[in-house]
């Protein structure tokens, strides 16, 4: 089988990975991939949001499976595309994708599917949503309701804040057009969990929860980011809950989505917070975590390339995912400046060392290989260390002693990923 990826961050690197251990694989190809990818895959010079140009080249290489990696593509319509070509891909129809891309549609499908969630209104009026927020009280959370690259979304712990944040989504159009409309929400207390589930449109299977680390720094301080580390699986996610989770959040969801006829193909990541009164979803994902796949990936032992066609073509009804009774954490190192401005060009030494520590496994994110052959620093979450061991700390242990024999003076990362379960 040949298999195009979409994507080039730390996600897309340990996707390729899994799919290039399968037996089923002929090929592989990563547009566009980075450094570490193009240890695995073919990277092809195709950015991941130009529909066209990955529907052409999947065309002319006869592929088999094109793999969505981040959501852009998927609202843009890649898997219509595809589908109109004749070509099989993993991932949701631009209209099925619209539970990432819209938050009010989100709230909309959760509310007639009977999904636990935050109470929630919709707003197209500053002045009415200001009104609203004084009615209510903080905390409270005000997000914008179109997609803004994870920024969209404040947790006010003042009236006043929350005030300050309508008037810079909604008059000072801080993320653009996401922010004609808010969505305001009760603010939901407990931990956060990352929950994925493959779907086939009918049928889900649990791919099992992480936690994710968003904030920059140690201890959950300073500004959020797209992930500094993450766990699998989470000590508070029992297996109870995951049934819950299945059954009053996932299953109904499919449901609904199927039917208004768009029914949901692909990963189906739900953002939950386990609050005193069960689970209650925040959000809703089209696609696998960053990191939380990197995190995930390493404790699969069914051939993950198998469970996407199997999702693809409705199969999942008898197919069987196996995991590893293994844990992994994963440690983000990201170059000085992230999530703000950061220098691109910095090399990286030492991978080979990192990666020879037993049960690690390095996945590149914004990284490039210069002529030389020296891994240069290319984005701002750059590495993502995967530690494996039979115990939570043994896991972090070992993604941390990987950490340590890297030698890059321009990156950093946080040492407390784990803390909560450790
Ligand atoms: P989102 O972009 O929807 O993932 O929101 C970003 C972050 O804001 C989430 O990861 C939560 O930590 C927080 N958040 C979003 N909605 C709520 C809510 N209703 N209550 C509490 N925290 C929230
Ligand atoms: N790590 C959170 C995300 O991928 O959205």
């Amino acid at each position: 089988m040949k298999v195009l990826v979409v994507g080039g961050g730390g996600r897309e690197h340990a996707l390729c990975w899994a799919l290039a251990a399968s037996p089923l694989l002929t090929r592989l190809w990563c547009a566009p991939g980075n450094a570490g990818i193009a240890e695995v895959a073919d990277c092809v010079l195709i950015g991941a949001e130009d529909v066209a140009g990955l529907v052409g080249f999947a065309r002319d290489h006869g592929i088999d499976l094109v793999v969505a990696g981040p959501e852009a593509p998927l609202t843009l319509g890649l898997a219509d595309a595809c589908a109109e070509a004749g070509l099989r891909c993993f991932g949701p129809s631009a209209a099925a994708a619209r539970l990432e891309g819209s938050k009010s549609f989100t709230r909309e499908v959760a509310d007639a599917a009977s999904v636990p969630g935050a109470a929630w209104r919709h707003f197209e009026d500053a002045a009415v949503a200001r009104a609203y927020v004084r009615a209510q009280g903080a905390p409270i959370v005000v997000k914008a309701d179109g997609l803004a690259a994870g920024k969209g979304v404040v947790v006010a712990a003042s009236v006043a804040e929350a005030e300050a944040a309508i008037a810079e989504m909604m008059e000072g159009r801080v993320h653009g057009a996401a922010g004609a409309a808010v969505v305001i929400e009760e603010c939901l207390v407990g931990q956060e969990i990352s929950f994925f589930a493959l779907c086939d449109g009918e049928t889900a299977l649990p791919l099992g929860a992480a936690q994710d680390h968003k904030r920059v720094g140690d201890g959950d301080t300073g500004p959020n980011t797209g992930g500094m580390g993450a766990y699998a699986p989470p000590p508070v996610f029992t297996e109870a809950l995951r049934d819950q989770v299945m059954a009053e959040i996932i299953r109904p969801t499919l449901a609904e989505m199927a039917r208004r006829g768009t029914p949901f193909r692909g990963v189906l990541f739900a953002g939950l917070m386990l609050t005193d009164t069960g689970p209650k979803l925040i959000e809703f994902n089209v696609r696998f975590g960053d990191p939380e796949c990197q995190a995930l990936m390493p404790r699969l032992r069914s051939d993950l390339l198998a469970a996407l066609l199997a999702a693809c073509d409705g199969e999942l009804g008898d197919f069987d995912l196996r995991w590893a009774d293994l844990h992994s954490l994963v440690v983000v190192l990201a170059a000085h400046g992230y999530p703000g401005a950061y220098a691109k060009g910095s090399a990286i030494r030492g991978l080979e060392q990192a990666a020879a520590v037993p049960g690690v496994q390095v996945f590149h994110a914004g990284t490039a290989r210069a002529p030389d052959g020296t891994v240069l620093a290319n984005g701002g979450r750059v590495l993502g260390i995967a530690g494996t061991g039979a115990t939570l700390r043994e896991a972090r242990d070992a993604a941390y002693r990987a950490v340590d024999a890297i030698d890059w003076p321009e990156g950093f990362c946080r040492r407390d990923i784990g803390f909560r379960a450790l």
